[in-house]
């Protein structure tokens, strides 16, 4: 019997020890799925509400007894019985019984936890890896990697203002040579910046290095030296990606941007100007929240510029939120989407976010979070809607490489991803 016996949630830690939920979902006959929440540190304001018991004894306030036990004792019973094969029903349900807009009532993690290791309960049942009972054909396309391999803004205690420097192997024809390629370059990286770096190398959030570098730019030089000395060519074997995560810069009141780090103020105009200085010397991909989220003319403003050069990428702008990406539509702002299936709070609404920017011609990018745990679903999500790139960290630190690893397995169960006919 595929139905839904029981609903399990427990409080365990993520990668930054900072409590989360893991949730088990149990089907009358014994099968199991389970997924784990990811959680942010640059969060957006727009995202679905992360609940925390915010009793200061505990884990600094961010104990999530709460979010279990409204798993536990409400959401358990409430959803018993159900298909487990009807997963927009099950998202329906969870979104009618927490009654708000931003699932601020049982907690965006409680509903997330359910919803995924629902449709991981349900791949089982069927027989199949996760990835495949998502799909929506057995097409499947290559995976880029977007590594981000040095860490700044609030996932580092340096001196860099931008949040993440990354590589994106573009001339791979395999994951699995994809991830070597950025393996190699991360192991010159560390020699490089040994030297570059006026302290001690450390690691951010990300698994990235954390160096103390004289400016942002500097970092873009130094990747690009990398790329180089392992035997690669820029802007033909790698890219650069940048997540500027600038809404943490914003000023609402002021509509100007402070950089914390570098103690710099910046016009919205001379903030676009320093993306396309940017752009103009470095082989860019993406610039991922270049502009605040609630700056709309400023991205106005970017994307005017740059979006026929570069992917404008909206995290904290479209936080995963249909409305939000038809806003951007409408405006005619940005041209690729960040995925972060804990921004939105269920599978359902994702996979419709997804839809969208496909329908749309906007890029895909399926993410991480930076406090995660070895929870590999993300992995499976990027093949299933065959979304072209994948960000999850640097190759280092265990919850990063787990789904590095995820990808690998499944490029061999599949042989190989090939672009869809
Ligand atoms: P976060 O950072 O998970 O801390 O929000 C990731 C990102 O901004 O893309
Ligand atoms: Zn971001």
């Amino acid at each position: 019997m595929n139905t839904i016996k029981q609903i399990k949630a427990r409080e365990i830690l993520d990668s930054r020890g900072t409590p989360t939920l893991e949730v088990e979902v149990i089907l009358e006959n014994n099968i199991t799925g389970t997924f784990s929440v990811p959680s942010g540190a640059s969060t957006g304001i727009y995202e679905a509400y992360e609940l925390r018991d915010n009793d200061k004894n505990r884990y600094n306030g961010k104990g999530v007894l709460k979010a279990r036990d409204n798993v536990n004792n409400i959401i358990s019973s409430h959803l018993k019985g159900m298909d487990i094969f009807n997963q927009k029903a099950i998202d329906e349900a969870l979104i009618k019984l927490d009654g708000t807009k931003n699932k601020s009532n049982l907690g965006a993690n409680a509903i997330l936890g359910v919803s995924i290791a629902c449709a991981k309960a349900a791949a089982k049942a069927k027989g199949l890896s996760t990835y495949e009972y998502l799909s929506y054909s057995n097409n499947y396309s290559m995976v880029y990697p977007t590594m981000n391999v040095i860490n700044g803004g609030v996932h580092a205690l340096n001196t860099l203002d931008i949040q993440e420097f990354m590589i994106v192997p573009i001339s791979a024809e395999t994951i699995s040579e994809a991830i070597h390629m950025c393996v190699n370059v991360f192991y010159t990286l560390k020699i490089l910046l040994k030297k570059h770096s006026t302290s001690s190398l450390g690691y951010g959030d990300e698994g990235g290095f954390a160096p103390n570098l004289e400016n942002d730019e500097k970092a873009l030089e130094i990747l690009i030296e990398a790329i180089k000395q392992s035997g690669y060519t820029p802007n033909i074997d790698f890219k650069l990606a940048i997540d500027a995560a600038s809404s943490e810069w914003y000023d609402t009141n002021k509509g100007s941007y402070y950089l914390p780090k570098s103690k710099k103020i910046l016009t919205k105009e001379e903030l676009v100007s320093f993306w396309e200085n940017i752009v103009n010397k470095y082989p860019i991909l993406s610039i991922e929240d270049g502009m605040s989220e609630d700056d709309i003319e400023g991205w106005k403003l970017l994307s005017d510029k740059l979006k026929d050069k570069v992917l404008l990428v909206g995290d904290d702008l479209f936080v995963t939120n249909k409305e939000r990406l038809a806003m951007g539509i409408n405006n005619n702002i940005a041209n690729a989407i960040l995925i972060k299936v804990n921004q939105i709070g269920t599978l359902s609404e994702t996979l419709e976010t997804i839809n969208l920017a496909k329908q749309n011609n906007y890029e895909v990018i399926i993410s991480h979070r930076s406090g995660e745990t070895n929870d590999d679903f993300i992995s499976d999500l990027v093949v299933a809607t065959n979304s072209r790139y994948i960000k999850t960290g640097a190759p280092n630190r265990g919850e990063r490489v787990a789904k590095y690893n995820r990808l690998l397995q499944i490029e061999e169960e599949k042989n190989e991803l090939y672009e869809p006919v």
